[in-house]
C-alpha cells in the first residue's frame, strides 16, 4: 500500500496535472516493486486515461477552485422538498432510504472498505417524480443539486460532446454534491442502434467511462422516460435502479392529502382518487392545486366537490385537445 507521504505528495498536487502524473508513478512504481503489478497495472490504465500531461492534447481541466469552466453546463439550486414531499411505492421509498443511509454513514462503511451506493438510475414516465426524486435526495442530505443542462452538453461539434461529459463530471468531482443528469438516454442511446453514427458510439463510450471512474462524494443520479432504448451496458454502472410509476389508487390518496395538507377539504378525497386513475402524480397535483384555487378566488373555506370536479374537467379538455394534436410520446 502507498505511504502516507506519498497520498499527501497526491493530494497536494490536485490541479497540477504533471505533478500529479509523478506523484501517481512514484506510487505505481513502489507496487510494482513490491510485487503487486497487477494493481500497478490498473492504477497506471486508471492514470493514463484520465489524467494527461499539459503539454499533451486534451488537458485535465484546470481545477483551480477559483475558476468553475463547467458553470454553463449545470444549474446549481438549493433543494428544498424532502422525503415527506414524495409519494413512492415502498420498492423505491426502500431505494431511497438505503441511499441516504449510506451516504449519511459513509465514513463508517469506508472504514470497513466497503462500497457506499452512490449511483442511481432513475427510470419511468413524465411527471411521476424522477425530478422531484433527485431533489429530495440532496434536501435530505443536505447538498446542493446540480442539474446538467442537457441543451448545454449536447453539441453537434465533433468531439464536443464527450469533452464538455468530461467537464461537467470533473465539475462535479469539486464539491459534495448530487448530479441530476435527466434524458439519460439523449447521451446513453444503445450503440445497437440502427443508424447511430460513430461520434455516438464515442460518447457513450465516454460516458460509461466517466460514470465509473466518477468517485465524487454525493450522489449520482440519471434519470430517463426511455429506458428500452439505453445502451445496455449502463444498467451495471449503477447501485440501484429506480422505477417510478404513475399512481395506483392509493398513491393517488397519499398525494391529494399531500396538496390538500393546508387547505381544508370538505369531500372524500379517496372517493375522488378514482376518477384521477390514468393521469400522471404531475397531472393530479395540477387538479388539485387547480380546486384550490378556485376556492381561493371564490372566497370559501374549504375546497368543495364542485370545485374539484370542475378542475377535473379542464384536465380532461387538456389532455383531449392535446392527443389530438400531437402524437403521443412513446
Ligand atoms: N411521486 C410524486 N410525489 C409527489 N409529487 C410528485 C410526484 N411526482 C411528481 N410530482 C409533482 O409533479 C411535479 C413534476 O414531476 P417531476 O418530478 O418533474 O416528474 P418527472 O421528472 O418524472 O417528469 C413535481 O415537482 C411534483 O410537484
Ligand atoms: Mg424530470
Amino acid at each position: 500500500m502507498a505511504k502516507a507521504e506519498q497520498i499527501k505528495k497526491l493530494i497536494a498536487s490536485y490541479g497540477r496535472p504533471d505533478e500529479f502524473r509523478s506523484a501517481a508513478m512514484t506510487i505505481i512504481n513502489d507496487e510494482h516493486r513490491m510485487g503487486h503489478a497487477p494493481l500497478a497495472a490498473a492504477l497506471k490504465r486508471v492514470l493514463d486515461s484520465s489524467v494527461h500531461p499539459v503539454s499533451g492534447a486534451p488537458k485535465l481541466a484546470s481545477l483551480d477552485a477559483s475558476s468553475d469552466p463547467a458553470i454553463e453546463l449545470v444549474d446549481a439550486t438549493d433543494p428544498s422538498r424532502r422525503l415527506s414531499d414524495i409519494v413512492l411505492t415502498s420498492e423505491a421509498r426502500s431505494s431511497f432510504d438505503s441511499l441516504i443511509e449510506e451516504q449519511k454513514r459513509a465514513d463508517e462503511l469506508r472504514r470497513h472498505r466497503l462500497h457506499v451506493k452512490s449511483k442511481i438510475l432513475f427510470c419511468g414516465p413524465p411527471g411521476c417524480g424522477k425530478t422531484l426524486g433527485a431533489e429530495v435526495i440532496a434536501r435530505e442530505l443536505d447538498l446542493p443539486l446540480l442539474t446538467a443542462r442537457v441543451d448545454a452538453l449536447i453539441s453537434s461539434l465533433l468531439g464536443q460532446t464527450a469533452t464538455n461529459l468530461r467537464r461537467l463530471f470533473e465539475y462535479a468531482t469539486r464539491r459534495p454534491c448530487v448530479l441530476f443528469l435527466d434524458e439519460f438516454d439523449a447521451l446513453a442511446r444503445s450503440r445497437t442502434d440502427e443508424g447511430e453514427h460513430n461520434e455516438l458510439r464515442r460518447v457513450v463510450n465516454s460516458l460509461l467511462g466517466l460514470i465509473d471512474r466518477h468517485h465524487g462524494r454525493g450522489v449520482f443520479v440519471a434519470a430517463t422516460n426511455l429506458e428500452s432504448s439505453l445502451d445496455t451496458a449502463i444498467w451495471r454502472r449503477f447501485d440501484d435502479v429506480v422505477i417510478f410509476e404513475p399512481p395506483s389508487r392509493e398513491q393517488i390518496g397519499s398525494l391529494l392529502r399531500l396538496v390538500f395538507k393546508n387547505f381544508p377539504v370538505n369531500f372524500d378525497v379517496d372517493a375522488s382518487a378514482a376518477k384521477l386513475h390514468g393521469l400522471s402524480y404531475a397531472e393530479i397535483e395540477r387538479v388539485a392545486l387547480d380546486a384550490v384555487k378556485t376556492a381561493v378566488l371564490k372566497k370559501r373555506k374549504a375546497v368543495s366537490e364542485t370545485d374539484f370536479a370542475a378542475a377535473l374537467k379542464s384536465a380532461n379538455r387538456r389532455t383531449a385537445a392535446q392527443s389530438t394534436r400531437r402524437p403521443r410520446a412513446t
